[in-house]
């Protein structure tokens, strides 16, 4: 059982702990690009009703499973449902967090490579063209992307081997702010950019033609993930908290910094791209080739740039850092003297299983299964299967194992919530959020025609 559980130290010290979770590539790289395919504005909008009418009530249960525990993820599903085979949610997002950490790394090393190109003056004064074969380059070099790679996992394993209190929370209360504040100034310097109105109607202004159900789909898997849920990571980070917490104001608080994250991103992005003729369908080359060609563009754009590579990879480590915390917790037990060697030995790890996502760009990628690289193929497996699958059976495990009166009562601590807004949360929870989910997912896989 779990020893001297940690606690954070302070309300907002969680929030921000929670917000940088939840905050990260998805908000900043996933979502502008996700967007840009999906039509823009309607694609935001339907993002917006997912976080918000699923995405909320389905965090406030992670918090209530994780706060009622109060130990880590594995061990909180057998307390709460004695002799059953519930952990298994625990290690399924044990396994989540692991694969999803050995690809996202590699997006954060990417941002690190980034970051060198830009200090060593090569990424400005390029043409669109050239930014983008020089992406290329830069993510197909093995031996760069891999050191870059480990790099990235060893600032997460630094700070999350200090410990929930002294790493995560000190960390993430520094870099949360710093992180809305450059955004804003970056999204300032789009908007006075000559035509950048085309951009903001894009992503503003919804335009019905362009929702498809791939779109639909994409978006709702795009809320789970930007709210990390469906992996236990929230119910972990629940776990180190007091009765104090108020839980749904907690959760609508991480929504909204949440949705305001994507919504800069968004609008630092798409002025610059209409403001040069830039297509905003690129993919997931979208967010590095599009701003340094933006940067160049403005005054002090050097400084602009690295301060934002500098931020984005914030957003990036505190959502890894989370990713690790929920492994660490459940094989360490919470034991504070076992942290320090298991999160070194995690972080070894997932880099080894990480290392074919990384090649995947450069010389593994003739290598595909399924028709996919192996990146994309981790990233699928995760995105669209094993985090749908973590948030079902969360619900389906809030529903019907937890009794009804406790979930009221551990809801109820730290807040005022009544019983009309307990019985609205729990039908979403109960119906809408598993055929949603499942909707969605028969969609994705091609069993559905609509
Ligand atoms: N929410 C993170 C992001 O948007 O980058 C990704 C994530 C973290 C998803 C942790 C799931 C998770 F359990």
């Amino acid at each position: 059982m779990s020893q001297q559980q940690e606690q954070w130290k302070s309300k907002i010290g969680f929030i921000f702990a929670a917000a940088g979770s939840a905050i990260g590539l998805g908000a900043i790289w996933k979502f502008p690009y996700v967007a840009g395919t999906g039509g823009g504005g309607a694609f935001f909008l339907v993002f917006l009703l997912f976080t918000l009418l699923l995405g909320w009530p389905l965090l406030i249960g992670e918090f209530t499973v994780g706060r009622k525990g109060q130990t880590d993820a594995i061990s909180t599903y057998r307390k709460l449902a004695p002799n059953t085979n519930w952990a298994i949610i625990g290690k399924i997002g044990v396994f989540t967090n692991f694969l999803l950490l050995s690809f996202y790394s590699v997006v954060g090393g990417w941002i690190v490579l980034y970051l060198v190109e830009a200090l060593t003056g090569r990424l400005s004064g390029l043409s669109q063209e050239a930014y983008g074969q020089r992406f290329g380059e830069v993510i197909s070099n093995p031996t760069s992307t891999l050191l870059a790679q480990l790099i990235f996992i060893l600032l997460t394993v630094i700070v999350v081997a200090q410990g929930v209190q002294k790493g995560i929370e000190k960390a993430s209360k520094i870099m949360m702010p710093a992180l809305f504040i450059l955004f804003v100034i970056l999204v300032i310097r789009s908007l006075t950019l000559d035509g950048a109105m085309e951009g903001v109607k894009f992503i503003l202004v919804p335009d019905f033609t362009k929702l498809s159900s791939e779109t639909i789909s994409f978006a709702l898997g795009q809320a789970f993930f930007t709210l990390s849920i469906g992996a236990s990571v929230m119910v972990t980070y629940a776990s180190y908290l007091p009765k104090t917490q108020n839980l749904p104001k907690s959760a609508l608080s991480i929504i909204v910094m949440n949705i305001a994250i994507a919504l800069l991103a968004g609008l630092a992005i798409f002025p610059g791209v209409f403001a040069f003729g830039l297509e905003p369908n690129a993919g997931p080359v979208l967010i590095f080739t599009v701003l340094p060609v933006v940067f160049d563009q403005l005054p002090f754009g050097f400084f602009f740039l690295i301060s934002f590579l500098i931020l984005f990879l914030f957003a990036a480590l505190t959502s890894a850092f989370s990713m690790i915390e929920i492994i660490v917790a459940t094989l360490t037990k919470n034991d504070q003297k076992k942290r320090k060697k298991y999160t070194w030995i995690i972080g070894l790890l997932i880099f080894i299983v990480g290392v074919p996502s990384c090649l995947s760009y450069g010389v593994m990628a003739d290598y595909k299964i399924f028709d996919r690289i192996f990146f994309d193929l981790i990233d699928y497996l995760v995105s669209n299967i094993l985090l749908p699958l973590g948030a079902l059976l969360i619900s389906i495990f809030i529903s019907y194992k937890v009794p009804k009166n406790e979930l009221f009562e551990e809801i109820r601590q730290g807040s005022s919530i009544g019983k009309v807004a307990f019985a609205l949360w729990l039908f979403i929870i109960k119906y809408i959020t598993p055929i949603a989910i499942i909707v969605v997912f028969l969609d994705a896989i091609g069993l559905l025609d609509w």
